[in-house]
């Protein structure tokens, strides 16, 4: 029977996309620190596969599982009534969830998946969690961006890449959303007691890439990343440490690799393009703009 770290006794975490590769081993990580952990999934019977592991793996219970689709504003709505209506409490919400498609998809929304699933999902799932957050304070959220932010930019006019639609692209777009919507969250909790930070997980052997592309084009990325990359492990260390470690508490607007704080793209800084991306992302999800 494993033995149970309790430094995270008491505190309820969501983890997005804990079916999965970084996602399951942080959601494992944080249920072997004595976390309720919250699984969401959008898959019934990889979401039940990946709760009954880590419940035996962690010798934890108190891991559950809630199912979301979060390519679809109606389903993460859903979610977020889901775990209201559960939980009083959210003390740590881990925003990791994410694709890399290599070809132009469209969600039942209407709106280009990649920036769909890594940035708007996240932007409208903290929003409507605010609330929870700030009362259970101190209280974390923790967004899984890239490096590939860095090569990234953000093409206001089009936003949905339906224009173009090259490689690398979306993808890196998406992911300097993440940090400059980390950013301009981290200035608006400011007084709150709630921290928001964002990280590189590093290069990590995953199911990355694994959607939008053919077979062929599934296999080449596999093979890449199964070769060169590191462990799920080890990619979800930086995730874990922002989650639950005392070194980062208070710690805000902040981006972390191999969990140390680092510069992002200068143009992540950018304060008017914070606000506006904000206002942007908001008005695609129906939230009041200026709230
Ligand atoms: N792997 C890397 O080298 C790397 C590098 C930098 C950043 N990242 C970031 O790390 C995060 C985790 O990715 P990973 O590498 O662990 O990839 P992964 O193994 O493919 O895991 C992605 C997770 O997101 C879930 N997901 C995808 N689309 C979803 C949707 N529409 N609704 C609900 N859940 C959805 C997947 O669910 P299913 O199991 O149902 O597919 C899976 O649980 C992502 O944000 C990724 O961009 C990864």
């Amino acid at each position: 029977m494993p033995t149970l770290n309790t430094s995270m006794q008491g505190k309820i975490c969501m983890v997005t996309g804990a079916t999965s590769g970084i996602g399951k081993e942080t959601a494992l990580g944080l249920a072997q620190m004595g976390a309720t952990v919250v699984l969401v999934g959008r898959d019934h019977a990889r979401g039940e596969a990946a709760q009954s592991e880590i419940k035996t793996k962690s010798g934890n219970n108190a891991v559950d599982l809630l199912l979301a689709d979060l390519s679809s504003q109606e389903s993460i709505r859903q979610l977020a009534e889901s775990f209201l209506q559960k939980y009083t409490q959210l003390h740590v919400l881990i925003n990791n969830a994410g694709v890399f498609m290599l070809t132009r998809r469209e969600t039942v929304d209407g709106l280009e998946t990649t920036f769909a699933v890594n940035q708007l999902a996240p932007f409208l799932l903290t929003n409507l969690l605010l609330d929870v957050l700030k009362a259970s304070a101190p209280a974390r959220i923790v967004n899984v961006s890239s490096d590939a932010h860095e090569a990234g930019y953000i093409k206001m006019d089009d936003l949905q890449a339906e224009k173009q639609y090259r490689f690398m692209r979306p993808y890196g777009q998406s992911k300097l959303a993440v940090v400059l919507f980390t950013y301009e969250l981290a200035r608006r909790l400011e007084g709150t007691g709630v921290t928001a930070n964002c990280l590189h997980p590093g290069f990590v052997a995953t199911n990355i890439g694994q959607s939008g592309v053919g077979s062929v084009g599934r296999a080449v990325v596999k093979f890449i990343f199964s070769n060169l990359g590191i462990s799920a492990e080890e990619g979800a260390k930086t995730s874990i440490y922002l989650a639950s470690s005392p070194d980062v508490e208070g710690v805000t607007g902040k981006y972390f690799v191999k969990s140390i704080p680092k510069r992002s793209a200068a143009i992540s800084y950018d304060e008017t393009l914070q606000r506006q991306l904000w206002e942007e992302s908001a008005r695609l999800v129906k939230l009041p703009v200026k709230a």
